[in-house]
C-alpha cells in the first residue's frame, strides 16, 4: 500500500515536473505569453470602452469658448432678409412652404370639429380703431402682416377695408393660437380637447363665416419663428400690425423682427401704446425702437405708428 502510495506520489511529482517543463518550454512559453498578451489587450479594450462611456456621460469640465459679449447684443437682429417675393406670389409661397401646397381652409371645418366651434365668435380690443382705415388708405398695402391675431377681429376688419377700397390684399396672421395661460378664464366657450384649445379653428371659422378665406391666411407659429421664416422666404409686407405679447421683451423682439420684413415705404404700427400691462412694456419697447432707428412715434387712438 505504502509502496504503491509512494510510487503514486512519485508519478504525480513527475507529472507536475513534466507539466512545468512543458509550460516553460520555448513553445509553450510562446502560447502562455500570447495568452497573457491577449488578456492584457482584452483588459485594456474593456477599460478603454468603459472609459469612453464614462467620458460620454460625464463631459469634462472646460471653460466655455470666449465670446465677446456687449450690450449691443440686445440690439442685434438680422435686418437682411431674402430678396422679396412678388406680392402676387406671397400666398402661394406660404401655401407651398407651410401647408404642403393646399389651403388650410380646404374642407374646413373637419367633421370632428364642427360641434366644437361656434358659428362666429369674435372678440377683440381696439380692433376697429380709425388707425386701420387711415393707414390702409395711405399705404394701399398688397401684403399685410398681423403679429398677434387671436380670434381675427382686426384681421377681418382690415379685410373688409381692403375689399371696400378695391385693393387686392393678402393678410397674413401670425399667431400660435394658444391665447395665453388662463385665457379661458374669460373665454370658457372656446373649447379645449386634451389641452388643445380650439383657437385656430375658431379663428378660421370666423374668417370663413366672413367670406375671407382667400384674403386671410393663418401662420400658426410663435411670432419669433414665423417672422424669421418670412424673412428667410423673402415675404415682405407693406403694412405690419404688432399686437402679440405685451411685455417689453416680447414686444421688443416682435417689433425688431417685423421691421426687417417691412418694405421700403411701408408702415409698422401696433396696439396698446397706453396700456399699463407688464409695466408699460409695449410703450417702452416702441420708444426704445424709435430712438434706436431715429423714427418718430405717432400715437393714434390706442395705437402707436412709427414714421
Ligand atoms: C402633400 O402633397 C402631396 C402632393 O399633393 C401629397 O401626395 C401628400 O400626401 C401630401 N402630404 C401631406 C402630409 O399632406
Ligand atoms: C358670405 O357669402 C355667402 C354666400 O355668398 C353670403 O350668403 C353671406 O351673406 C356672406 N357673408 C358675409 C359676412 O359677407
Ligand atoms: C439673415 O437672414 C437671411 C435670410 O434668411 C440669411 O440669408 C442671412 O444669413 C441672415 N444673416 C445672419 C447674420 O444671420
Amino acid at each position: 500500500m505504502k509502496e504503491e502510495n509512494h510510487l503514486h506520489q512519485q508519478s504525480l511529482l513527475h507529472l507536475r515536473k513534466i507539466q512545468l517543463q512543458h509550460l516553460f518550454s520555448p513553445k509553450k512559453l510562446n502560447s502562455a505569453t500570447t495568452y497573457l498578451f491577449f488578456f492584457a489587450v482584452a483588459y485594456a479594450l474593456g477599460f478603454l470602452s468603459s472609459y469612453t462611456i464614462i467620458q460620454q456621460t460625464t463631459p469634462q469640465l472646460q471653460s466655455p469658448p470666449q465670446t465677446h459679449i456687449s450690450d449691443s447684443e440686445l440690439f442685434r437682429f438680422n435686418s437682411t432678409c431674402a430678396d422679396p417675393v412678388p406680392s402676387k406670389l406671397v400666398r402661394q409661397t406660404l401655401l407651398d412652404r407651410l401647408f404642403n401646397g393646399s389651403s388650410p381652409f380646404d374642407a374646413f371645418p373637419p367633421p370632428h370639429a364642427v360641434s366644437l366651434l361656434r358659428q362666429k365668435r369674435i372678440k377683440g380690443w381696439g380692433s376697429t380703431g380709425a388707425v386701420f382705415e387711415t393707414l390702409i388708405r395711405r399705404v394701399k398695402p398688397r401684403t399685410i402682416v398681423e403679429v398677434g391675431s387671436f380670434l381675427g377681429a382686426s384681421a377681418i376688419h382690415m379685410a373688409e377695408l381692403t375689399r371696400r377700397l378695391g385693393l387686392k390684399t393678402q393678410i397674413l396672421c401670425i399667431d400660435d393660437f394658444r391665447g395665453w395661460p388662463r385665457f379661458r378664464d374669460r373665454f370658457r366657450d372656446i373649447k379645449m380637447i386634451n389641452g388643445d384649445v380650439m383657437l385656430m379653428y375658431q379663428f378660421m371659422q370666423n374668417v370663413a363665416q366672413s367670406n375671407f378665406t382667400e384674403v386671410i391666411l393663418p401662420v400658426p407659429f410663435s411670432t419669433g419663428s414665423a417672422l424669421a421664416q418670412l424673412c428667410d422666404l423673402g415675404v415682405h409686407a407693406d403694412l405690419i400690425e404688432v399686437d402679440a405679447g405685451h411685455d417689453f421683451h416680447s414686444a421688443w423682439a416682435d417689433i425688431n423682427r417685423a421691421y426687417s420684413i417691412l418694405r421700403p415705404g411701408g408702415v409698422i404700427f401696433g396696439h396698446d401704446y397706453y396700456t399699463a400691462a407688464d409695466n408699460r412694456g409695449v410703450r417702452r419697447a416702441v420708444n426704445l425702437f424709435a430712438k434706436v432707428k431715429g423714427l418718430k412715434v405717432i400715437p393714434d387712438g390706442q395705437h402707436w405708428v412709427l414714421a
